[in-house]
């Protein structure tokens, strides 16, 4: 994935991967534009490609870049991943090292969908 991102503005190249459930690998990569805002992050990228052939429960992200550093996943991003997932691991890794945490340690208190429920209806 790392050589398939799109990032001639950053210069960073950025991977992921996810796992759902059932056990089958989406991956994705960053996909930037000349309309900077509109770029798409390896981990959004990773689970739109799962939700589209049908796939909503994740186990775990890795995620890695070009950096050789350790990247956690952007605000956007976890939020996005929360939605489906909110319990599932987060994995970061830069060549041999690699570090494991979870959604729910990276995004305490986050908004979510059970938020929206009006009173009354
Ligand atoms: N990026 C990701 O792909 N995932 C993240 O979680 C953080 C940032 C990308 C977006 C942009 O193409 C580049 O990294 C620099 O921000």
């Amino acid at each position: 994935m790392l050589s398939r991102a799109y990032s001639p503005y950053s210069k960073f190249r950025v991977g992921a991967a996810v796992e759902t459930r059932s056990g089958r690998i989406f991956a994705g990569c960053n996909v930037e534009n000349a309309s900077l805002g509109l770029t798409i992050c390896a981990e959004r990228a990773a689970v739109c490609a799962a939700v589209a052939a049908g796939e909503r429960e994740f186990l775990r992200v890795v995620i890695v870049t070009s950096t050789g550093r350790l990247t956690p996943p952007c605000g956007a991003c976890r939020q996005f991943m929360k939605e489906f997932s909110p319990k599932m691991a987060v994995i970061m890794m830069a060549g041999r090292r690699s570090k494991r945490t979870s959604l729910e340690t990276l995004l305490p208190g986050s908004f979510g969908s059970g938020l929206l429920v009006q009173r009354g209806e």
